[in-house]
């Protein structure tokens, strides 16, 4: 039987992601209760890591280990593949010692190469195309401050990159109106935004790329960014911190969006550049609940996919 993989939000059942989403907030609420359960004792899970990561990295392992399970971080550098073992030998061999794996890369079809041989579940800790692990905990805090999902308004700020592909991705199956303001020469991939229109039509969702920050700020419930140059960019630095200066979310830009309107980063976050440090230790921040809400939700995950 081929086992379950978590490769992008697209490819999960929309009664899924609500699952996934109710289970996090029970395993939120009970994280600190003697009575949490370890269902997971006796597996283990794989880190898989090619870039660097604070929060995915930490916060899976935490998760595996509050769950009764165990967690082994692996560094790509210094496996076998890096001296010309296979993609597929190697998924077989750790398919026999793991029971599931996480891992962050380049390219996206190098990661579906991992999920097409491995026997065991493979989770998209980040690729240059999607991050539904960091999609997921947005959702879940989205519906915790805001209550619900359908209808909501989110605009996302800056570059056309996986995080807002994954957020495209989930505003789709949910029924939230996403609007992206990119610079030219960096919106979301079209392939991407019209197989979501098509998801959005059923769900009640919308997806609108435009160019101005303030045009998809306005009356918006959510501000979201990401950084400007993201992993395996930074030969391109130069040119996009030109291009993105107009895209900063800061006060200015939060007085357009409602009133009550909070604001997300996935982190790391560029102080000064993408956002302000006022915004994003101001009264609308939920950039700290939004990094705590990955534990929960990958608990969920796990979960899902091993339990
Ligand atoms: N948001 C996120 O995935 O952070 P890390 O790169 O620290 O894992
Ligand atoms: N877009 C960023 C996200 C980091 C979590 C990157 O790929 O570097």
């Amino acid at each position: 039987m081929k086992p379950k993989h978590l490769l992008a939000v697209h490819e999960i059942a929309a009664g899924d992601v609500t699952a996934l989403l109710d289970r996090a907030d029970r395993l939120k609420a009970e994280r600190r209760t003697t009575t949490a359960k370890r269902p997971l004792t006796g597996k283990t899970l794989g880190l898989l890591f090619e870039k660097a990561s604070t929060r995915t990295r930490v916060s899976f392992d935490a998760a595996m280990n509050q769950l009764g399970g165990d967690s082994l971080f692996l560094s790509m550098q210094d496996l076998q593949l890096k001296r010309g073992e296979t993609v597929g030998d190697t998924a077989r061999v750790l398919s026999l010692y793991l029971d599931a794996l996480v891992i962050r890369t380049f390219g996206h079809d190098l990661l579906k190469e991992w999920a097409a041989v491995a026997a065991i579940p493979i989770i998209n800790g980040l690729t240059d195309l999607h991050h539904p692990c960091q999609a997921l905990g947005d959702l879940m805090t989205i519906r915790e401050r805001l209550g619900t999902l359908k209808g909501v308004t989110l605009a996302y700020i800056g570059d056309g990159n996986n995080v807002a592909h994954s957020l495209i991705e989930a505003a789709a199956k949910t029924g939230i109106g996403i609007r992206l303001a990119c610079p030219k020469g960096f919106e979301p991939d079209p392939l991407i935004v019209e197989a979501s229109r098509i998801v959005a039509k059923r769900t009640g969702g919308a997806i609108e790329v435009l160019r101005e920050p303030a045009a998809a700020a306005e009356d918006a419930d959510v501000l979201y960014t990401d950084v400007w140059i993201s992993m395996g960019q930074e030969k391109q630095a130069k040119t996009k911190l030109k291009k993105f200066k107009p895209y900063q979310i800061n006060e200015k830009l939060l007085s357009v969006a409602k009133p009550s309107a909070v604001v997300m980063h996935c982190l790391p976050a560029h102080r000064g550049l993408e956002i302000s440090s006022e915004v994003m230790d101001g009264k609308q921040s939920v950039i700290w609940d939004q990094a705590e809400n990955r534990l929960h939700i990958q608990k969920a995950i796990l979960e899902w996919l091993l339990g």
